[in-house]
């Protein structure tokens, strides 16, 4: 079986003047990914789980699971020089990496949410890391600027997650298609096991904290209940695991959509977009599925700000198009 690794090369042609930074960037999350699942899985036996007593810009507990994360992939991307910016859902600005020899000036820039589903650390459930390169449009020879950070999801130049799940998969996509990597914790080597991943036909998964319900727009509730209709043989069924990343792939791989409208404590849904929007969004349409805010593409907005939040309506193709109809007609 193909490893990672050596997936990477074989595709670095795929990218014209590819010089293998981009290679190098993945490489560098593959490495961090493994000690972040080294220690996902310590989770229990050391002192790895609770909260930390400070808040991150979204005035979200911290938890120390979060921060190693945060270290880990800062740690692999910065200590390495194989960026020159780096900006996370747990710093609050981003940090502008200058190259120390000018000869060998980095040109990507990564967003990250080194830890999703924190809430779920505690209780040994599923837990991921999400990421989105882009090219800076800075020049070169200048650090780089919020204007490299805020650029349309459709600019990405890469998107992935990982999953710390009953195995830990890793997928990504660079523009070609979407595959996923299972990692042999025995060897410590991931190995293509999800070639050219595409949702199944028909989805049947909705996905959504119905726990918000009274606050959620008409549409969404009016949607929720037609999912829920007993007509002869109703197909739909309901799976929240609350971690964006479990969620996602669950619905990818058996076929369903993700819904985090605006409710009443976030009015512009909980998600980030930089952080956790886009990059799956990019995965979604990679896949053959869509993503919208309800309306419009995700990948068309504009970022006016690093840790800004957006709604989601994301997965099988047919089940967003549903969503976004019922939106525009209730
Ligand atoms: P994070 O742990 O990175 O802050 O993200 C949590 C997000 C996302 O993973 C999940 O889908 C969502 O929060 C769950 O929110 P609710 O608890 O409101 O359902
Ligand atoms: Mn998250
Ligand atoms: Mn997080």
């Amino acid at each position: 079986m193909k490893t990672l690794g050596e997936f990477i090369i074989e595709n670095q042609n795929q990218f014209e003047y590819s010089t293998g930074e981009l290679s190098r960037l993945l490489n560098a999350i593959r490495l961090a990914s493994k000690a972040v699942n080294h220690e996902v899985n310590k989770a229990g036996l050391v002192d790895i789980i609770g909260a930390t007593d400070q808040k991150n810009h979204s005035n979200e507990e911290q938890q120390k699971l979060d921060v190693y994360a945060n270290q880990a992939f800062k740690r692999a991307l910065i200590n390495r020089q194989i960026v020159c910016g780096f900006a996370s859902e747990e710093e609050d600005d981003f940090i502008a990496i200058s190259s120390e020899n000018d000869n060998k000036r980095n040109n990507y820039v990564v967003l990250i949410d080194p830890l999703d589903g924190s809430s779920n650390i505690d209780v040994n459930v599923s837990v991921g890391t999400i990421f989105s390169v882009y090219r800076r449009i800075t020049p070169s020879d200048q650090p780089v600027s919020a204007a490299d950070f805020l650029q349309k999801g459709a600019k990405q130049v890469a998107a992935g997650y990982i999953l710390y799940g009953t195995s830990t998969i890793l997928i990504y996509t660079t523009g070609y298609g979407v595959n996923g990597f299972t990692l042999n914790p025995a060897l410590g080597t991931f190995y293509l096991s999800h070639p050219n991943l595409k949702f199944p036909a028909a989805g049947n998964i909705y996905s959504i904290n119905e726990g918000n319900y009274v606050h959620f727009p008409q549409g969404i509730k009016k949607y929720i209940k037609y999912c829920q209709e007993d007509k002869n043989e109703r197909p739909y069924t309901a799976r929240y695991v609350g971690s964006l990343v479990s969620d996602f792939h669950r619905n990818l791989i058996s076929g369903g959509v993700y819904l985090y409208p605006p409710t009443l404590s976030y009015p512009d849904g909980k998600l980030r977009l930089l952080y956790e929007c886009n990059p799956i969004a990019f995965i979604a349409e990679q896949a053959g599925g869509a993503a919208t805010e309800g309306k419009n593409r995700i990948l068309d907005i504009s970022p006016e700000e690093l840790h800004q939040r957006c709604p989601l309506y994301c997965g099988d193709k047919s089940m967003v198009g549903d969503i976004d109809r019922f939106l525009k007609f209730n």
